[in-house]
């Protein structure tokens, strides 16, 4: 179409115009419904008739009919929400429908919701999405898409919410920086790889979990995310340390940076930090448990199980006035005797201990249930020199 307006003369393109303000006018409540049912033909026959239930909603689109008209007693009966006769939301039943998503989907320009949820859909996601300037809801959960997501999903200005989780999507993850309406992000368990990039600047839930996503974590694809309350970025292979600044990114309240590589771990005194939980088990962090961690004021929950911290635990993590709940450093090689406090009748402390070199963890307490590792293995971790 482009190519066509370019090489028209100005009569021509002048025709163009007046012809689609006429198409616009004519058609029904003043909108291009032509151009939504053209659309919808499309997606269903995509769809293989096999994988369409006699039930569901998508037999029930007969297009002799409009799409858009009311009441529905036979046909269209669900799957499609129209508002000033146009196609705003697409919210399929989870049916099994297989098939690929089709390009021309792209027409129906009013569309808010698209929702392919927990379908068999295959294939690419098309380019031609990102004409879906509407778009507030892009759900296509636990389908089979594959191939990379369109760089050009960056054009998607309205979008709120994105999820793309449990497929088989690939390659890197494109620039969402101009995503700025952007509030929750999952692309987890699919099979990304590289490093982050930008993030979008609003995100306030980031999943991409269980994905094969590696490098460092560095600070650039953060900066200026000040509203991000969930980081998921569990079960993927990123290593390096982690620095101070994941745990004082403003608004940050959990973080499941378990199983992956990570080697250390630095972290700078908190101010006003809101973090309430979070995972780092799974990893291959060495090194002390850093005391600072025992000083955010809202932690509730800390995993550490299965690292290589070693030394003594620090007694500010029993300290009176301290918010922590749940504690799990078992699987490490802390050694010396836990803090006393733990163990107080009163300590609201529940989690584990256990698998570590620890002297004194008293077996009446839940947290020392799992016993400690045998005395041959510490003393091969500790060079051979039993330490107190
Ligand atoms: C679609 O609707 C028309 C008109 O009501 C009807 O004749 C036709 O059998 C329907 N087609 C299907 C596949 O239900
Ligand atoms: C963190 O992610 C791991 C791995 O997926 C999961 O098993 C664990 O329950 C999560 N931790 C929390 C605190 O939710
Ligand atoms: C995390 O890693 C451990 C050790 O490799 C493994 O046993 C566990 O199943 C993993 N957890 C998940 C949720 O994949
Ligand atoms: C627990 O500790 C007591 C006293 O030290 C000991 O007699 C008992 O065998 C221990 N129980 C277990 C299961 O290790």
């Amino acid at each position: 179409m482009a190519n066509l307006c370019h090489h028209a003369s100005s009569k021509h393109r002048l025709t163009i115009i007046i012809f689609f303000i006429v198409i616009t006018l004519a058609a029904p409540g003043g909108s291009r419904s032509s151009a939504d049912v053209a659309a919808l033909r499309a997606f269903k026959s995509a769809i293989e008739p096999t994988s369409i239930p006699p039930n569901s909603c998508i037999a029930t689109w007969n297009f002799s009919t409009d799409p858009c008209t009311t009441p529905r007693t036979n046909y269209f009966t669900c799957g499609v929400t129209c508002s000033g006769g146009r196609i705003i939301q697409l919210t399929l039943d989870s049916q099994g429908y297989a098939g690929k998503l089709t390009p021309l989907i792209s027409y129906l320009t009013q569309l808010i919701t698209l929702d392919l949820a927990d379908n068999s859909f295959y294939g690419p996601i098309p380019a031609s999405i990102s004409s879906l300037s509407n778009l507030e809801s892009l759900i296509l959960r636990l389908n089979s898409f594959s191939g990379p997501i369109p760089p050009s999903i960056a054009a998607l200005k309205s979008l709120k919410y994105l999820d793309l989780s449990r497929n088989s999507l690939s390659g890197s993850m494109p620039s969402m920086n101009s995503l700025a309406g952007l509030t929750r992000l999952d692309l987890s368990f699919n099979r990304f790889t590289g490093s982050l990039h930008k993030l979008p600047p609003n995100v306030k839930e980031l999943a991409m979990k269980a994905n094969h996503l590696s490098g460092s974590l560095i600070k650039y694809p953060f900066k200026g995310l000040t509203r991000l309350m969930t980081l998921e970025l569990s079960e993927n292979s990123f290593d390096g340390t982690l620095d101070s600044w994941v745990f004082s990114i403003p608004s940050l309240q959990q973080i499941n940076l378990s199983n992956n590589s990570f080697t250390g771990i630095v972290i700078s005194k908190p101010s006003d930090s809101e973090l309430v939980a979070v995972d780092l088990s799974f990893n291959k962090i060495e090194g002390f448990l850093p005391t600072n961690l025992a000083d955010f004021p809202m932690l509730r929950s800390l995993v550490l199980s299965y690292n290589r911290f070693r030394g003594p635990i620090p007694w500010q993590y029993s300290k009176k006035g301290s918010s922590l709940q749940r504690i799990y450093l078992d699987g490490n090689f802390f050694n010396g005797s836990p803090p006393a406090e733990f163990f107080s009748r009163d300590s609201p402390i529940s989690g584990s201990l256990g698998d570590n070199c620890l002297r004194n963890c008293p077996n009446s307490s839940q947290l020392c249930l799992k016993l400690q590792k045998p005395a041959s293995i510490c003393r091969q971790a500790y060079g051979g020199k039993p330490r107190s």
